[in-house]
């Protein structure tokens, strides 16, 4: 499976360090939506979903976590640790986000609107659509 990362350019100077992200130059889509999950409780694992047609970008944008793609046929751990770097996930990939450290703020920049029918929540669900979309 492909695994694209984006980075982000850094610009810092003696002040700190700022990080700008623009749609369609540095996202490959149009922002809908943006989203945050912050005090994630330790042990917990988020996602467990894929969706039909969203896709998104997530950015740890402090501390850290790991982010589980499962295409089907292959399963891949990204750590994300870094706040200037984004992790592309496609629609129709099985997500799942785990080993979040008690600091994590992850921001996912996101294609569409919140759709529940968007998703897919069972994975023999997701399994299936895999097979019918390939
Ligand atoms: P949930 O899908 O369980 O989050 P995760 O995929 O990270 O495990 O979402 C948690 C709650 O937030 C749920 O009640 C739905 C709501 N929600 C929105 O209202 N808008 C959104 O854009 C998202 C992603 C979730």
């Amino acid at each position: 499976m492909e695994i694209r990362t984006i980075e982000f350019p850094e610009h810092g100077d003696e002040r700190g360090t700022l990080v700008a992200i623009e749609e369609n130059r540095d996202i490959p889509f149009e922002v809908k939506r943006v989203y945050y999950m912050y005090d994630t409780t330790k042990g917990t694992t988020r996602g467990r979903h894929a969706h039909k047609e969203l896709k998104q970008v997530l950015i740890c944008v402090h501390g850290s976590c790991t982010i589980m793609l499962d295409d089907g046929s292959e399963r891949v751990d990204v750590l994300l640790d870094r706040p200037n770097v984004g992790l592309y996930v496609d629609s129709v990939l099985w997500r799942e986000m785990h080993s979040f450290s008690p600091d994590t703020v992850l921001m996912v920049l996101a294609s569409e609107y919140y759709a529940e029918a968007d998703y897919i929540r069972d994975y023999s669900d997701f399994l299936t659509y895999v097979e019918e979309v390939h």
